[in-house]
């Protein structure tokens, strides 16, 4: 098992580089199973979660191939015959995003056996949204053994779906499932995330007929086979969210490159609030964002979250790793998840004074962070105990850092490239 040492107080310098969009590249790689010829994704990220992922898509009979390396670096999902239905505990359990599958297999095979999900211990993370909505589709589904049992036999039918609720994950597998339907799927209460939007253009550059991206109310045309795609991913906007706050954490300056501005959303002005310069300022080749952080504390800024464009719940946990050494109180408020708040006890282990009150964090910021031992206990808390390393003095031992290889490419390499003592021990 690996573990991961900051020796913190340093300030970052330099350029942060971007990688693919994970909670792009997830569904984009599902989406590949609507068509019987490849799809070719570009920019994509190396990491735990495309691992798994692909190991279900080729359970299902995906050829999946990685090509490249650095910069050119892709991924070809090629699903010419589905040979299996069929998405095991085994895999499914280890990431929500496989289950997304029943989307495409419902829709292409007119079939799916998939495994109730596993994923971040984060809140209940229940799937009736997805399943109220491909009934409306007419498919009968039933769970049993733990499994999602569900069948189309006349293929799925277009339908009015009214979300009660914001949820990408619903959006991205309806969307998906109504490119094949026969007829008109209109999807009110659609989520507009930015990899949404991304994955919409995929599935129509496949010859899928979507109105409304990027809305609320989304108006999709089945048509009867969608075709290829040669894509590349957006770039990850949680990861540049991250480093964006790991640099002011640190009291730094440095240059994210690749990161679209505008899809950094709500987080922007809460970093302006507290006192943290970001400027948009690349090209129009190469976007990018310059962070300029202090030596001063930062000022205590609220935070609430909500779907994009809103603040993003999961840049909340890495926003109270900068919050911690504000000067005054934050009142941090989680309104996605009800269980996102494990981070708090790790992040008092490094001196944070944080308490809570039902779905809001209050964090009284302290002068000084001190370096401890800690566990990262999911992927967005992993990388927030990074940024209060990285701004505490002394050393942090972080645990379980597996729960960052889902999500964050070569983290350890990047942030020493802009000067943080960081290294990673196998144990
Ligand atoms: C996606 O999860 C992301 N995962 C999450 O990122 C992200 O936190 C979340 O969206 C919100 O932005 C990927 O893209 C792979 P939801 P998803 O459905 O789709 C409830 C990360 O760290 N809900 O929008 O699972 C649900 O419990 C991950 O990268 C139902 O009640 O999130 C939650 O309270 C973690 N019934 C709310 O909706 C349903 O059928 C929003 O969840 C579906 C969802």
């Amino acid at each position: 098992m690996d573990r991961i040492l900051i020796e913190g107080g340093i300030p970052l310098t330099g350029t942060l580089p971007i990688s693919g969009s994970k909670n792009a590249v997830l569904p984009l790689m599902v989406a590949a199973l609507l068509s019987d010829q490849p799809v070719t994704l570009r920019g994509t990220p190396r990491l735990a979660d495309t691992r798994t992922l692909a190991s279900v898509l080729r359970e299902l009979g995906a050829e999946v191939e990685e090509f490249g390396n650095g910069p050119g670096e892709g991924m070809q999902v090629h699903a010419g015959d589905l040979s299996s239905v069929r998405a095991p505990y085994e895999l499914v359990s280890k990431m929500r995003a496989s289950f997304w599958v029943l989307g495409p297999l419902l829709a292409r095979a007119h079939k799916a056996e998939v495994s109730l999900p596993g994923g971040c211990a984060i809140g209940t993370r229940p799937v009736d949204l997805y399943l109220k909505g491909l009934s409306k589709m007419g498919a009968d589904i039933s769970v049993e053994g733990g499994y999602v049992i569900a069948a189309a036999p006349g293929g799925l039918r277009g339908a009015r779906i009214d979300l009660p609720f914001v949820s990408v994950g619903a959006t991205h597998v309806l969307m998906m499932a109504a490119t094949l339907a026969e007829g008109e799927t209109t999807l009110t209460n659609a989520a507009m995330e930015p990899e949404i939007i991304d994955v919409g253009r995929c599935l129509q550059q496949m010859g899928a007929q979507i109105e409304g991206l990027g809305t609320r109310i989304m108006r999709i045309t089945g048509v009867a086979r969608l075709g290829g795609a040669d894509h590349t991913v957006s770039r990850d906007r949680i990861e540049a969210g991250a480093y964006a706050l790991a640099v002011a954490a640190s009291g730094g300056s440095a240059n994210l490159t690749g990161i679209e501005v505008a899809e950094l959303g709500a987080l922007l002005p809460a970093m302006r609030l507290a006192g943290v310069r970001v400027e948009a300022n690349g090209t129009p080749e190469l976007p990018a964002l310059q962070v300029s952080g202090t030596s001063e504390r930062p000022n205590a800024t609220p935070v609430t979250t909500e779907p994009y464009p809103g603040f993003a719940t999961d840049l909340q946990a890495p926003f109270m790793g900068l919050m911690c050494r504000a000067d005054g109180v934050s009142r941090i408020r989680e309104t996605i998840f009800e269980n996102r708040f494990m981070h708090v006890q790790e992040l008092a282990r490094l001196g944070a004074d944080i308490s809570l009150e039902g779905d809001t964090a209050i964090v009284t910021g302290v002068e000084e962070l001190h370096g401890a031992p800690v566990m990262a206990t999911d992927l967005r808390a992993s990388v927030t105990l990074i940024i209060a390393g990285l701004a505490a003095r002394g050393t942090t031992i972080i645990n379980r850092v597996y729960h960052l290889d889902r999500g964050y490419e070569r983290i350890e390499e990047k942030l020493s490239a802009c000067g943080a003592r960081i290294w990673r021990e196998t144990i």
